[in-house]
């Protein structure tokens, strides 16, 4: 940061969300792979654009394509990928845009740097809480045979971890709701936060 200085723009974040009519924060969707934080990414997006709300979808499988394609699912490589998807959520959020984040997150201290980076009140934690087995059963991508079958290091919930987080805003237990129940939970929680008077 030595000899950087932050330039100061006149048009603001609290002017972008007034043209926009809405809040602008994150919806974080946290928990194993294959616990459903896509689809319900997707459902959720889909509610907010059909009242007009602003949003865009940032996920993991997508991202590690592109804008961090040099890193792997080592503890400090996961750490990297949130860091720099929080200050792109960041960037997102001064736009005026709803992000939709679907990452596995998988340790508290990084979910928390995030918290930091993004700011306490823009950022909304859904733990998608699908218990191992359900998952492993779904194995949607094949992804938990590979693992067990060695092909794959680092797996989160086989050979590395997922902490629970410890107080998140809102919880989706999939194997106790319908996909129906769980959208209108997230929307319940989000509905009250988001509209602003022109
Ligand atoms: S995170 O831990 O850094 O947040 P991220 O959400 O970006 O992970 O990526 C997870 C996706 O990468 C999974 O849904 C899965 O498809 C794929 N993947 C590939 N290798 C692994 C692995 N070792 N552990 C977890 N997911 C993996």
């Amino acid at each position: 940061m030595n000899n950087i200085i932050p330039q100061e723009y006149d048009i603001t974040a609290e002017m972008r969300q007034k043209l926009k009519g809405h809040e602008a924060f994150v919806l974080w969707f946290t928990g194993l792979s294959g616990s459903g934080k896509s689809t319900l990414a997707n459902l959720a997006e889909k509610n907010l654009f059909l009242q007009n709300i602003h949003t865009y979808t940032l996920d993991g499988d997508n991202i590690r394509g592109g804008l961090n394609n040099n890193l792997g699912f080592s503890e400090e490589d996961r750490s990297e990928n949130q860091r720099r998807i929080a200050e792109v959520c960041k960037l997102f959020v001064d736009a005026g845009i709803v992000v939709i984040a679907a990452f596995i997150a998988p340790l508290e201290k990084d979910r928390e740097m995030m918290r930091k980076i993004i700011g306490e009140d823009r950022f909304i934690e859904i733990f998608v809480d699908t218990s191992l087995e359900e998952c492993e059963r779904r194995d949607v991508k094949g992804l938990y045979k590979k693992a067990r079958a060695g092909e794959i290091k680092n797996f989160t919930g086989i050979n590395a971890p997922y902490e629970s987080p410890k107080n998140p805003d809102i919880t989706i237990k999939t194997e106790e709701l319908s996909i129906n129940e769980a959208v209108i939970k997230i929307m319940d929680f989000i509905n009250p936060k988001i509209n602003r008077r022109k």
